[in-house]
């Protein structure tokens, strides 16, 4: 197993006779996920999806990545929340927060369309005006506001330098099949065409074209990773809570949050895990935070932010529990020198591997804040790997779907995304919310 789900630490917070209590609404909500019987089951294609993929498109995704690494120096994704934040959380978590960086032979990768920031976009045109560019235009709906201003921008600066025929070879638009008007542009326009498949939500669309065409282009193996997910889906929808960490995160979590616990905090010791925090926050507030209910989702680097955060935890309120991601090895073997100085007193870690030391940091930190009264769930990954970001991927979907079941709520809708956009139009004169712009005007002058 990829990934292990480790609960020693939740003693003296959760007793062994609540795992059984819950099971048999766990299993009633394992159920309706896995035979698409609960609400929002129209958006279910994601538990299938690893081993079910339209295996044409997966070919075209390698040839387009391929052709995309050998006609840029930088490649522009361009999306919001799910269009985005898994495959920046996999190229990160894969390759590494500085791939931009790093000496490689793939282009550099930045994301675009997920801010309405003028700087931000301003200096990302910046980058990419002296170089060679392409860009993959990642909307469902194909009408959100920030990725389609960003796509205004960003074909504008294409077309100037390599006209609309040249523009036809660098840009990839991944949008719904057939409804939407990014699609219908798209195919007017010539570009290449990948599909959000209709069954599938933004939150848990990483392993299709969304995520896998950027993945792809940063020279990850989305063989592996697709395999990942394929062995995660065959033991989660199977095995029994004992064996099943999803099952075991979904219920624990419940338990946790009916006793109050209504923050969890997502803790990692890499700061590659970052983004993957960001996907998770995304995952689980945009599911379970409906209804007036739901666990709000934290997250921390350590041990940055033991010197931001770390007070808090220790000491603040007591309504949070921890989930600390935790990695079984490193792939880097840098040991702390020897210094005959010794001016920091730390000559006694000389010769000590970081991952060791790290190790240290983290077991000493879960240990004060469960003393502290912060239960504490721990998730063990083999290595930082496509294969191993595939499985948690899966994994984090599946106990997200039984998690949202089991809390009652839909777990595939998001209704509230649209409140700020409709405020947001209005205020901006959108016809059609004329009167709603009046009421507006006049609430934020009183
Ligand atoms: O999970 C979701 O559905 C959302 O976060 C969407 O991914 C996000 O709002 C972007 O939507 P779209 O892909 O339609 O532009």
């Amino acid at each position: 197993m990829a990934v292990k789900l480790k609960t020693k630490h939740l003693n003296g917070f959760v007793g062994e006779h609540e795992l059984a209590s819950i099971s048999p609404a766990l299993y009633a909500a394992a159920d309706t996920l896995k035979n698409g019987t609960g609400a929002g089951n129209d958006f279910t294609g994601w538990v299938d999806h690893p081993v079910n993929y339209d295996k044409e498109e997966y070919a075209r995704i390698k040839a387009a990545a391929e052709k995309i690494k050998k006609s840029c120096d930088v490649f522009v994704v361009i999306g919001i929340g799910g269009s985005y934040l898994g495959a920046r959380a996999a190229i990160e978590f894969v390759k590494s927060p500085l791939y931009n960086n790093m000496k490689k032979d793939t282009p550099d990768i930045y994301f675009a369309g997920n801010t309405i920031s003028a700087s931000a976009t301003a200096e990302l045109l910046e980058i990419c005006r002296d170089r060679d560019v392409c860009i993959n235009v990642i909307s469902k709906s194909g009408t959100t506001t920030e990725p389609a201003i960003a796509f205004r921008l960003f074909r504008e600066l294409i077309e100037k330098k390599y006209g609309e025929e040249g523009a036809k070879e660098r840009i990839f638009i991944t949008t719904d099949k057939c409804r939407g008007t990014l699609k219908a542009f798209a195919d007017e326009k010539g570009y290449e065409t990948f599909v959000v498949p209709d069954d599938i939500g933004g939150r848990y669309s990483v392993l299709t074209a969304v995520g896998l065409l950027p993945i792809a282009v940063s020279g990850a193996d989305i063989d592996a990773m697709m395999k990942g997910a394929a062995d995660a889906r065959e033991l989660m929808k199977n095995a029994p809570v004992e064996e099943n960490p999803a099952l075991a995160y979904a219920a624990y979590r419940n338990i946790l949050y009916r006793k109050g616990k209504t923050t969890e905090i997502l803790a990692a010791y890499e700061p590659s895990f970052a983004m993957m925090c960001e996907w998770w926050k995304q995952l689980y507030g945009e599911s379970e935070g409906k209804d007036g209910k739901g666990i709000f989702p934290a997250s921390v680097i350590f041990s940055t932010d033991l010197h931001s955060l770390g007070q808090y935890i220790q000491m603040g309120m007591r309504n949070l529990f921890e989930t600390v991601v935790t990695f079984a090895s490193s792939r880097d073997g840098i040991e702390v020198p020897y210094d005959p100085a010794n001016i920091d007193g730390l000559n006694f870690l000389a010769s000590k591997s970081l991952y060791y030391v790290n190790s240290m940091a983290e077991a000493g930190t879960v240990l004060a804040h469960v003393d502290g009264g912060v239960p504490n769930m721990m998730i063990e990954i083999d290595a930082r790997d496509e294969y191993n970001y595939g499985y948690l991927v899966y994994f984090f979907e599946y106990a997200c779907g039984v998690s949202g079941y089991l809390l009652g709520v839909n777990p595939f809708d998001q209704p509230g995304v649209e409140a700020y956009k409709k405020n947001m139009f209005a205020l901006l004169g959108k016809s059609g919310y004329e009167e709603m712009q009046v009421d507006l005007i006049e609430r934020l002058n009183k």
